[in-house]
């Protein structure tokens, strides 16, 4: 039973009465001045603290195929939600880091639009999304903080507290001479790399304030400060503060207020006149945004006019609310776009002007088989999902995803499953890493069309809640699914296509047949002690052979030639070739050698391509004592059912199974073993 006292413990360690305090902090403009000379960084513009927000999550080194790229911890789950991470597309996102820290430079790029491009479901929207959870958080953090203000002013014989309605900088206050004295002196003590900047006007509510104000004080600017107070700003999407979203509805519905903000007709009685500020509501996206980050989703949906607004802004950083003069804004843009749309945006002369003002950044849909598995244990981890995910399904699912976005190589000699393994990191005879490269060079628009994760995501969830079983979802299910949506898949436009993926969900479902005949193999094998023991009969003749001696029979007590026959049945198995098994024997033998000095024991898990070989002959050796083609007859023997079951259990055990996907699985593999279509080589 759960107290009532746990539950107060639990409300009570939730709440963080320290952190409320310092997100709530208010004071006066000089108490902010003190905090701005020990932490200029405070000034920071969107750009830059956006910048600094994704280097704060850290970064490594890594590799993609063979070329250095920087990998940004913060694309990977920075928040530790388990949710919103980007699994794979590192020179994609290492290109969108470039493009922030250029803007938080000022080299050029915080003056244009950035879009990002690509198919659909290729994770656009799941990098805003990120973004934006990022500055929020940091705008929690001590070094991620910043400041707005409001006015303590008096109205009809009432204190009134006015807040700026678009959250801006305080210093943005200051008249510009004096402003950028005391920034160039703060930027000469600072040890940040790039300059920092306060540019713009304050709002026009602001600016009303400050004119009364300054008009009341005879212009005594130090009087004027004494009404504002100076208070910590935390950014949100829910609160609408520095962050805005905008989607374009149909074309006759759009309307630039929703932008840049409209009159209050409620205020207008009051104030008497539309271009009174304090008769305008600033709540349009750009004016919710500013600080921090404005997302169009489907921009070139947008009204050629809302485009033209967008230049300005990023341009300007200006936008311009009806019947007021431009207004200031600090915000990145990020705008995304799928493929149709952008093609018609190149095609239109018109649009000239906002094609060079904009920086696109390609997001396209992962190849690599690892990167995309991944996506789909996020989602369907079993934290989250009801019913057992057999091993295997999720891969199998991305694997045919993968080869839709693969493009046949014009070489010829490399299907497209080679290719996929090859991207995976996998050593072909004829191609390598270094070939990668040349690879993808030869099809620009490889990654650019085929199948969505968000299709795969769909089907597999079609998967979890059909009735196919009540326990788990497997391989089969999942493909089934696949297939069967593919009839209406509304991105699909030609048959051809329709029918090439249908193909390569065959090609997926036979590499599947192979990867589970192994699991199965392996799992038959996988007796500990007859391994043992086939290890220990093939080092003893690996190591008669090298020293060129003889080997004791242990039945006969004789002395007898070093078994040849049973050490090659056991090579081939990893296609050791004749010619090359001098080598491998006595690699190991020096290794079994090293081990000795050091006083250890050699075991057939040290070497896994070694154990590898083992398993796969103790399965030829078994496979037919343990009759698995009697698995898909109804009626089994006892002493079968036995084996059946100890394998089973392996299964269950080793490799992830429960006892439904493990029977699948098994039924599965003898049904291949009764066609007698097994591969040759296994
Ligand atoms: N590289 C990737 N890493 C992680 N998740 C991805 C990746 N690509 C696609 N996804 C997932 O696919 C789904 C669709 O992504 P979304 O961001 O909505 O795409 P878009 O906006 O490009 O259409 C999301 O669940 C997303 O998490
Ligand atoms: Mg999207």
């Amino acid at each position: 039973m759960v107290t009532k006292s746990e539950l107060v413990d639990v409300i009570r360690s939730a709440s963080n009465p320290e952190e409320f305090r310092e997100l709530n902090w208010t004071g006066t403009f000089g108490q902010y001045l003190d905090i701005v000379l020990r932490h200029p960084e405070i000034l920071r513009s969107a750009h830059q603290r956006l910048y600094d927000m994704i280097l704060s999550f850290g970064t490594e080194e890594t590799t993609v195929h063979k070329e250095k790229v920087t990998r940004y911890k913060f694309f990977s789950d920075p928040l530790g939600h388990g949710r919103d991470a980007i699994f794979g597309l590192e020179k994609t996102l290492a290109g969108l880091v470039d493009h922030f820290k250029s803007a938080a430079y000022g080299y050029g790029t915080e003056r244009r639009v950035l879009l990002l491009h690509g198919p659909v479901g290729s994770s656009k929207s799941t990098i805003v999304r990120l973004l934006k959870r990022g500055i929020e958080h940091y705008s929690r953090t001590r070094e991620g903080a910043l400041y707005t203000f409001a006015w303590k002013v008096e109205e009809n014989g009432h204190e009134v507290v006015i807040p700026d309605p678009m959250h801006d900088e305080p210093l943005r206050l200051l008249p510009e001479e004096a402003r950028n004295r005391i920034i160039s002196r703060l930027n000469a003590q600072r040890k940040g790399a790039y300059q920092i900047r306060v540019v713009g006007e304050p709002s026009p509510v602001s600016r009303y304030y400050m004119n009364e104000l300054l008009k009341k004080y005879d212009g005594d600017i130090d009087k004027v400060l004494e009404h504002v107070v100076v208070r910590r700003l935390v950014l949100s999407e829910r609160d609408r503060i520095g962050i805005g979203t905008f989607q374009p509805k149909d074309e006759k519905n759009q309307d630039s207020t929703e932008l840049t903000g409209d009159v209050n007709y409620r205020k207008l009685a009051e104030f008497g006149s539309e271009s009174d500020p304090r008769a305008f509501n600033f709540d349009g996206e750009f004016n919710v945004a500013n600080r921090g980050l404005i997302e169009f989703i489907e921009v070139l949906k947008l009204d050629v006019a809302f485009l033209y607004d967008l230049l300005g802004a990023s341009q300007e950083h200006s936008i311009k609310p009806k019947k007021f003069a431009q207004t200031s804004i600090d915000e990145v843009i990020i705008g995304h776009t799928n493929e149709p749309e952008y093609r018609k945006l190149m095609s239109n002369e018109l649009m000239e002007a906002f094609r060079d003002r904009t920086v696109k950044i390609d997001v396209p849909y992962n190849l690599r088989l690892d990167n995309e598995i991944r996506i789909y244990e996020k989602d369907f981890n079993q934290n989250r999902v009801s019913k057992h995910i057999a091993p295997h399904t999720l891969e199998v699912a991305s694997m045919w995803a993968i080869l839709t976005r693969l493009k046949p190589t014009k070489k010829g000699d490399l299907s497209l499953m080679d290719k996929l393994k090859l991207y995976n990191g996998k050593s072909l005879e004829r191609y390598t890493e270094e070939n990668i490269r040349e690879l993808r060079e030869e099809n620009a628009r490889e990654g650019l069309d085929g199948i969505s994760p968000r299709y795969i995501q769909d089907k597999v969830s079609n998967a979890l809640v059909r009735p196919y079983s009540t326990t788990c979802v497997n391989p089969f299910m999942v493909l089934h699914e696949l297939e069967a949506g593919l009839d209406h898949h509304s991105l699909i436009t030609s048959e051809d296509t329709r029918k090439q993926y249908r193909d390569l969900l065959a090609v997926a479902k036979e590499e599947y047949a192979e990867i589970v005949k192994n699991e199965v193999q392996r799992a038959i094998a996988a007796d500990e002690v007859q391994i043992q023991r086939l290890c220990a009969n093939y080092i003893d003749n690996v190591k008669a052979y090298t020293q060129k001696e003889k080997v004791r029979n242990v039945y006969t007590n004789q002395e007898e030639e070093p078994d040849e026959r049973l050490m090659r049945s056991i090579e081939e198995k990893i296609d050791v070739r004749e010619s090359a098994k001098d080598d491998f024997r006595r690699e190991i033998m020096n290794y079994i050698g090293a081990l000795a000095v050091e006083g250890k024991q050699f075991e057939y898990r040290m070497n896994p391509r070694l154990q590898r070989a083992l398993e796969k002959k103790l399965f030829e050796d078994q496979k037919d004592s343990i009759k698995l083609t009697s698995l898909v007859s109804s009626v089994v023997d006892r002493e079968t059912q036995e084996k059946i079951d100890v394998i089973k259990a392996r299964l269950i055990k080793n490799y992830g199974y429960n006892e439904e996907s493990a029977t699948d699985a098994l039924n599965f593999v003898a049904s291949i073993f009764a066609r007698g279509d097994v591969k040759s080589k296994g």
